[in-house]
């Protein structure tokens, strides 16, 4: 596959959102999990925990038989989540509303392409990668059903929990890591043993993106010496968090570009990092490279003369592989030796943990269909980002890519009348100030002219505890705030304490006043438990 289609050059045709016509009326009721048939896909669209939840918004799921067979998912499994179990793929798709998929539709091996098995009432929704299969998106459009596109939800916050790019990302960079651990013939960690000392492994990850964050988590965790680089600078920090080092260049140029993606760099600066990662080669023992600007060729960083300056035994992963890989000499989908040099060009890593890569896909599509309404309210809401983002095809029409959302208008500065009256009433006078400050200090000599001495015993102690709790409380950080009011539970121990001490049998000022505090500090102690109970137990897992 190549990604030879630009997005923003597709932009151009697409119809206005408003002349998207108005759905028709359209039955949710049934879910339906065809068996993958694409050769080497092991992953299905629902797993028998995710039907569950696919349930629970009120769908019925069928699943062709043997579906999950491949991530290790029966047939029995489905049943005892409540699935029907349907015999073929025709009758599946006849038979349901919504049609949920990992691949593409494609030929299928009875003879008929998946997507002429879509009718008009039906939505599909799967992989489809548009910008690499524009015949197969018109081809979706001729069959009048809806289809949405997971690898086109956008990068947004509020769309993460359906972000299946990430989901599989995160795997694909996990499993990178496992597949150089397996070709690589020596230890990640440093050990000494008695037979000799065994130096760590040195891993350089080049693009810090979802499954470069991954990879290098899993090197690091499986004790490896880990450097990385990324051309957007906020990938520093989440390197460094990770417990990695980060390869800086002096270069004044940043690569993040728009929703979170990087842009492309200007030659100067490729060739500066290429100069860095020539150094690095000889270096390091296994280099995993996952750089991509969507919609690009992947750039190539890492050449034959960097390849062969590498150390006999070390290892290449070239995440990018498909989309032409960072490395010049990856052959995609392939596992080979350059000279000494292990490179490794597969291309289906989530694929090679099909149960755990199902399970969170499985995951995504659920919290997609929760937010276009579930079984009940199904609907194409395309004010929703993310559902307009991933519509393909709707009406008989193609509706990718979305149009750009509108910009924020910028907010509108504050007249400066408005904010300066504001800023003068924060700031006492220092004349107010002064009056105020002898006021107080004339106030407190006066008390101390004509009160009685035990008064005067009492007032002091109550000055100090004011202060010593204002102290205590205000000048805290507010983050801080919580636990603390949870310790101060010993202090308010100690006022139920005094509480207790004023109370006798007759109803006097004093005990009137003991018993109020009794009250008000198990209030705050019985409050503090609960709220410490319910950060503890945020942090379990
Ligand atoms: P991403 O877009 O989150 O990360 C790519 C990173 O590369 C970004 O952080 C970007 O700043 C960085 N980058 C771009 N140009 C660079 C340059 N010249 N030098 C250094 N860094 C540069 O993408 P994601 O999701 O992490 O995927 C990474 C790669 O892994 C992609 O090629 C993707 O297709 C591939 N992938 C492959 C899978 C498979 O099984 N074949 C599954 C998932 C991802």
């Amino acid at each position: 596959m190549t990604l030879s289609i630009e997005k923003d050059a597709a932009r151009e045709n697409i119809p206005d959102p408003k002349q998207i016509p108005e759905a028709t009326e359209r039955t949710a009721k049934r879910i339906g999990i065809p068996k993958e048939i694409a050769a080497g896909e092991r992953r299905v669209a629902a797993t028998p925990d995710t039907v569950k939840k696919l349930q629970k918004l009120g769908f019925e799921v069928l699943v062709e038989r043997t579906a999950g067979e491949t991530a290790k998912f029966s047939d029995r499994a489905y049943q005892a989540a409540g699935c029907e179990i349907i015999n073929t793929a025709t009758e599946l798709w006849e038979r349901a509303d919504i049609i949920l998929k990992v691949q593409p539709p494609q030929d299928h091996p009875n003879g008929q392409h998946e997507a002429d098995l879509l009718s008009a009432d039906q939505s599909l929704i799967s992989f489809i990668w548009p910008a690499q299969n524009q015949d197969l998106v018109n081809h979706l459009s001729s069959r009048q059903a809806i289809v949405l596109a997971m690898d086109a939800i956008p990068r947004i916050s509020r769309a993460q929990k359906m972000d299946a790019l990430s989901s599989m990302a995160n795997i694909a960079g996990y499993r990178a890591v496992i597949e150089a651990a397996n070709q690589f013939g020596r230890f990640f960690t440093g050990q000494i043993t008695a037979a000799g000392k065994v130096p760590p492994c040195k891993v350089m990850v080049i693009g810090a993106g979802v499954a470069g964050l991954a990879a290098i988590g899993a090197a690091k965790s499986l004790g490896a010496i880990v450097r990385a680089f990324d051309t957007r600078l906020v990938a520093k920090e989440q390197v460094e968090s990770l417990g990695a080092e980060f390869l800086e260049l002096s270069f004044a140029e940043d690569g993040s570009g728009e929703g979170g993606y990087a842009k492309t760099m200007s030659p100067e600066f490729i060739a500066a990092e290429m100069a860095l990662f020539a150094e690095q080669a000889k270096e390091v023992d296994i280099i995993i490279t996952t750089a991509l600007i969507p919609g690009k060729r992947a750039p190539l960083l890492v050449t034959q003369e960097m390849v062969e300056s590498m150390k006999p035994g070390s290892v290449i992963v070239d995440m990018a592989a498909e989309q032409g890989g960072n490395c010049a000499v990856t052959q995609p989908g392939e596992i080979y030796s350059y000279q000494d040099v292990t490179i490794v060009g597969i291309t289906d890593f989530p694929s090679r943990m099909a149960s755990q890569s199902s399970q969170l896909y499985g995951t995504n599509l659920y919290h997609l269909l929760s937010d276009m309404g579930g079984s009940d309210d199904y609907k194409i809401d395309l004010e929703d980002e993310a559902v307009r983002g991933a519509l393909i095809t709707y009406e008989g029409e193609v509706t990718w890519p979305a149009p750009k959302p509108e910009k924020p208008p910028a907010p509108i500065a504050k007249p400066a009348a408005v904010v300066q009256p504001l800023v003068a009433e924060k700031k006492a006078s220092p004349l107010v100030k002064w009056v105020g400050l002898t006021a107080l200090a004339s106030g407190i000599i006066a008390i101390g002219l004509i009160a009685p001495p035990s008064f005067l015993s009492h007032f002091t102690v109550f000055i100090l505890a004011c202060f010593v709790g204002w102290q205590v409380i205000w000048n805290v950080s507010p983050s801080l705030h919580t636990p603390l009011m949870s310790v101060t539970n010993a202090i308010s121990g100690i006022i139920v304490i005094g509480g207790l001490l004023q109370l006798s049998g007759e109803w006097t000022t004093t005990t009137v006043l003991g018993a109020i505090a009794i009250l008000v500090g198990t209030i705050n102690i019985s409050g503090g438990f609960l709220v410490t109970q319910r950060m503890l137990k945020m942090f379990r897992k």
